[in-house]
């Protein structure tokens, strides 16, 4: 080692004037904190965590009193070489410096992983080469369904003129019209409804309102939607990837038909805009005959990992939801993930942490929110895993609840039913809106204890009382997900979080994660039934 060495280590102290930092020969090093950033820094304890890997250049050894010097913002662009890493890697350095110093400024803004009441602890040690091989599997495409690994570098590489076009269509729809019919299932619609509910509520104050249709055969649904359209100015953005999938495609000609006999071919096209494969398909064939606005959804990119393509966008930008926000978020969710770090990388903690529970008799993960907002987020979270995992007889079934609603059904399940479950629990400390109880002269319901204290303040105490029932006394693991605020950064983020999870936590089973084989089963049987040529 000598000056100017670029070197990799692992933060072990954090002091107000600098932080020690273990090398990988086991010499601990300073980097003091004017070496740190070129700007003034408040508080170091927001930019470091213990065990955070960190990359720094040597200015100052000194071997007789033993002590060596780092800088951190002394790196600069030619040390790539002297190192001799991937400038993959050094961009990782340049990107997480600069999130540092974000996350500094602007506070935590994304979520932690709250591993206090997790009872049987995963032995990370134990996991570190299989993550190691798993990582690089994911990084170099190596792996099975590698050839649907695109999103994992998408917040940095999506198509920015597509984005543009995004942003602006979904203006234009929200000015013009006043429902937007998102036609499309599975991947091509759960993410975009989990997005616009978790970040615009139940009852959003709507310019446009956005309603769900091509999920379902079911008649009375359908029927019910198409009549409210009916005195509706409306558009619809019809989401396939294959272009084929029945039930979007048979929504998809009734709604087409409806909007045509109201307002004609012609203003019907303006209206109409279709999320497809680039190339092949039926939806492409007729959005490209028809002259419909279309986006794409790449190739190397399958259903339920799009939420942050176009499949996504395009309805979360029409919510009125700001999606530079949602995409700076998936953006620091994958440098903060894409790495083989166990101390540090909590995605990757919690897809160990997944695979340990499956491995010691688990069956079952209960995704919990105490926000009827984020039902549809569980019900993205329930299509990822168990759609990505569910092979080969293999998995854990992904189940949900929310509460306090499900306290009072599924709740005594949990705690002392089948102890095959764990639970994963997405808390988001602030809500967007203050209800406080109010005071009663009479109080005759006994509330008045709780006078002035807000609904947040109840919850709270919901959550941590139910967390501590359910670890403490049922013996049920619960990993907490604490994030502050239901927003399209945290949302963003959290979807990119998840999808790397399963992926490593998918591959740690040696399952394909990108490929549905088994849903195939029923489709072929619905079309032998339904007299479909071929089948
Ligand atoms: O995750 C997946 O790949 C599936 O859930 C698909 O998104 C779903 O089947 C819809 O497929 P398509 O977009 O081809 O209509």
């Amino acid at each position: 080692m000598k000056i100017n060495d670029i070197v990799k280590g692992k933060v072990v102290n954090i002091k107000p004037y600098g932080i020690f930092v273990e090398l990988q020969d086991g010499s601990v090093a300073l980097c003091h904190i004017s070496e740190i950033s070129k700007k003034y820094i408040k508080n170091i304890n927001k930019l470091f965590t213990i065990g955070q890997t960190v990359f720094a250049k040597i200015i100052e050894i000194d071997t007789k009193k033993d002590f060596i010097n780092l800088t951190i913002k002394g790196i600069t662009k030619e040390d790539r070489k002297a190192f001799e890493i991937e400038s993959l890697d050094f961009s990782k350095l340049e990107n997480n410096i600069n999130l540092w110093i974000r996350r500094y400024k602007e506070g935590d803004k994304s979520m932690k992983l709250n591993l206090n009441y997790v009872l049987n602890r995963a032995n990370y040690k134990k996991y570190e080469s299989a993550v190691k091989d798993v990582n690089n599997m994911i990084n170099n495409k190596t792996g099975a369904g590698n050839d649907f690994l695109g999103w994992t570098t998408w917040p940095r590489d999506y198509d920015k003129e597509e984005f543009a076009r995004i942003k602006a269509k979904a203006q234009y729809v929200r000015e013009n019209y006043e429902v937007l019919v998102v036609c499309g299932i599975g991947g091509s619609y759960l993410g975009a409804r989990a997005a616009i509910e978790a970040i615009n509520g139940l009852m959003p104050n709507k310019d446009l309102e956005i309603i769900y249709m091509g999920q379902t055969f079911s008649t009375d649904y359908i029927y019910d939607v198409m009549n409210y359209l009916k005195d509706k100015k409306f558009a619809i953005n019809v989401i396939s990837k294959s272009g084929t999938t029945t039930e979007t495609s048979v929504s998809f000609r009734l709604l087409k038909e409806l909007l045509e006999s109201k307002v004609g071919k012609e203003a019907a096209k303006d209206a109409i805009i279709a999320t497809t494969d680039k190339a092949r398909g039926a939806l492409k064939t007729l959005a490209d005959k028809e002259g419909y606005e279309t986006y794409v959804l790449p190739d190397d990119i399958g259903g339920r990992y799009s939420v942050l393509t176009a499949v996504g966008l395009f309805p979360i930008a029409a919510a009125g939801i700001n999606i530079d926000d949602m995409m700076a978020g998936a953006y620091d969710a994958m440098i903060e993930t894409d790495n083989d770090d166990l101390h540090t990388n909590a995605a990757y903690q919690y897809a160990v942490l997944r695979h340990h529970y499956y491995t010691s008799g688990k069956s079952v993960e209960m995704y919990i929110c105490y926000e009827p907002r984020l039902v549809q987020l569980n019900e993205w979270l329930k299509q990822l895993f168990g759609e990505s995992e569910g092979k080969e007889g293999k998995g854990l079934l992904p189940d949900s609840a929310c509460f306090s609603t499900d306290l009072h059904s599924l709740g005594q399940f949990i705690q002392e039913g089948t102890h095959n479950l764990f639970e994963t629990v997405l808390y988001f400390k602030n809500p967007n809106h203050e209800v406080l109880v109010p005071h009663d002269d009479d109080d005759l319901d006994g509330l008045n204890y709780l006078e002035g204290k807000s609904l947040a303040f109840i919850n709270e105490k919901a959550f941590l009382g139910t967390l501590d029932a359910h670890s403490n006394t049922g013996k049920v693991d619960n990993i907490v997900i604490e994030c502050e605020k239901s927003d399209a950064y945290t949302i963003g983020y959290l979807f990119y979080f998840f999808m790397r999870a399963c992926a490593m936590s998918a591959y740690l089973l040696e399952i394909n994660p990108f490929n549905q084989p088994g849903v195939e089963v029923y489709k072929k049987n619905m079309f032998h039934l339904l007299g479909k040529k071929g089948y």
